[in-house]
């Protein structure tokens, strides 16, 4: 049997340099004569090992990395076939301290199949719990996902099972499933690893939530900067629809369910989940009043379940093992697990699942390994452009909905993004104005003129003038937006810019540069 190795074909990895390691080991092996069986698999989200190669060994696979295409030569000659030492060897992968700390319930596969391949999904457990829903019923489906605490994980939070059960009960005979991949959160990439990696878990939670509300149709709202997952989907759909998964009569259990990707024309607004209904319908992305919530009267005016890429992903493992097991991890109301995506200046940058609990210093300092450049960590942004930034007198804070709400903080889609001690938290306070502005879909005063006169205001802070007397207008604009707007663009914008004031004061009082121009 010729030695297996494994490079990853996904989009972060390809973009360190993934193709040409591959094209090079490939060259390098028939240029010595070696067979080789190279795969290109999903990532394992270890970023900072990519381009990672494996190689398959009697007791395991073996990792390398970051390996450039200049290093395939001395590996091959060192011995990587066999699993040998060089100064680039891991270990062995699964050994890896980043990797074998983490509980993988979604991103179980990540790393080791190839995303094209129903064969390969269905080896590595796929499609059990969709065999398991269609033999407990609609309704029993709902209450496992009840059982099971999920929340959605596109920021709000919503008890997952409870918006199923709403629209599984609305009436009428035409309902649709809607997936929010539109994934806009800065420092965030577990949708796409998602849907690139392990199209198929999404395809086959998806088809569990149309059996368990009634949906018949599906869509895929994606963001169109992801490209390969627009491909890697495209594919994953259509070889479910050859195996009967999809289609007029899913697996012959008589109900029909088909799925189809629409790529989103880039505004952080079409996220929002409202705004993303209208887009899909043609329409200008709008935030929509509620009520009717879209579960009553969603896309199209029919009942809708909107959910996001990691809560769909999250079911078929709660469908296979049961909604208690999936509730024993995790911790107060946060159950399960969450894919923390860790991201900005910071050393060790992936994605790390883990149960609820963890607390932020832990993964900064510890699993993160601080800062990028080594300079010490002096902020750390979580849940996206609408989180507050936390000092390190917050890193006692557990990964938990409920804890990070209580230091006005928000774990939204679970990106951490890190900022060493040369970060300016004026002018970042600035950035979460300026990106609401530019980003509000109009619709209510508080966000539209709030955010602009937000900038200005903060502007002349940092010119020095006022400062005191200004920075009481910003807490008042705050407040404003916070309570004032029709969705949580502008009523979450206050979140990073208060946080800023709260905890870096003296970035506003005492600038440590002269006067800076707007812009
Ligand atoms: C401005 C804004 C942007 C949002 N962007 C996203 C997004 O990119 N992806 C996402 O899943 N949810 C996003 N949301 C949350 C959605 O409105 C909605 O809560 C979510 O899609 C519901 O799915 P879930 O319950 O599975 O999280 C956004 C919300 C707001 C206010
Ligand atoms: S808060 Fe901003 S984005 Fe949301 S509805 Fe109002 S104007 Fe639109």
């Amino acid at each position: 049997m010729s030695p297996r190795l494994s490079v990853a074909a996904d989009a972060a990895a390809v973009a360190v340099g993934a193709d040409a390691v591959a094209a090079r080991l490939a060259a390098a092996a028939r240029a010595r004569n070696l067979p080789l069986d190279l795969r290109r698999t999903s990532s394992r989200g270890l970023y900072w090992l990519e381009p990672l190669v494996e190689v398959a060994t009697p007791s395991g696979r073996v990792a390398y990395g970051p390996v450039a295409p200049e290093d395939v030569d001395g590996l091959l000659t060192a011995g990587l076939l066999e699993g040998r030492p060089h100064p680039l060897c891991q270990g062995p992968t699964d050994d890896i301290p980043y990797l074998k700390r983490q509980t993988r319930l979604v991103f179980a596969r990540a790393g080791l199949t190839d995303p094209r391949s129903l064969a390969d999904y269905r080896a590595h457990g796929g499609y059990r719990g969709l065999e398991r829903a269609l033999s407990l019923g609609a309704e029993a489906v709902v209450q496992e996902v009840i059982t099971s605490g999920l929340r959605g994980r596109g920021g709000a939070g919503f008890p997952t099972g409870i918006k199923w059960q709403t629209v599984a009960r609305a009436p009428g005979p035409v309902k649709y499933a809607v997936c929010n991949a539109d994934e806009g959160d800065s420092g965030t990439f577990s949708d796409r690893m998602v849907m690139e990696g392990d199209p198929f878990v999404l395809i086959e939670g998806m088809t569990i939530a149309a059996f368990a509300t009634g949906a018949a149709k599906g869509y895929i709202y994606l963001r169109s900067e992801y490209p390969h997952a627009a491909a890697a989907l495209n594919a994953a759909i259509a070889a479910a629809r050859g195996e009967k998964l999809l289609g007029p009569d899913v697996l012959g259990a008589g109900f029909a369910f088909d799925l189809e990707v629409r790529i989103g024309a880039g505004a952080y607004v079409c996220g929002e989940e409202t705004s993303m209904l209208d887009s899909l319908e043609g329409k200008r992305g709008q935030v929509r009043a509620k009520p009717p919530l879209p579960a009553h009267v969603g896309l199209f005016g029919k009942p809708t379940v909107i959910n996001n890429v990691v809560s769909f992903a999250s079911v078929p493992w709660i469908l296979a093992e049961g909604g208690a097991a999936y509730r024993d991890f995790g911790m107060g109301r946060s159950r399960g697990t969450m894919p923390i995506q860790l991201a900005g200046n910071i050393r060790r940058g992936g994605l790390f699942e883990t149960a609820f609990g963890v607390t932020l210093g832990e993964l900064v300092q510890d699993i993160g390994g601080g800062t990028a450049t080594g300079r010490p960590v002096r902020a750390v942004q979580v849940g996206g452009p609408l989180g507050a930034y936390f000092p390190p007198a917050l890193f006692d804070t557990p990964f938990d909905y409920e804890a990070f709400a209580a230091r006005d903080g928000l774990i939204g889609h679970g990106g951490v993004v890190v900022f060493d001690d040369t970060v300016d938290m004026a002018r970042q306070a600035r950035f979460a104005m300026e990106f609401c502005a530019l980003e509000s879909c109009g619709k209510c005063t508080p966000c539209r003129i709030g955010s602009v006169r937000g900038v200005e205001v903060i502007d002349r802070i940092i010119a020095g003038e006022q400062v005191a007397a200004n920075l009481a207008l910003v807490e008042d604009l705050c407040n404003t937006m916070k309570y004032g707007s029709l969705c949580a663009l502008g009523g979450f914008t206050p979140y990073p810019v208060m946080s800023a004031l709260t905890h870096f004061r003296a970035d506003f009082e005492q600038r440590r540069e002269p006067a800076l121009a707007a812009g």
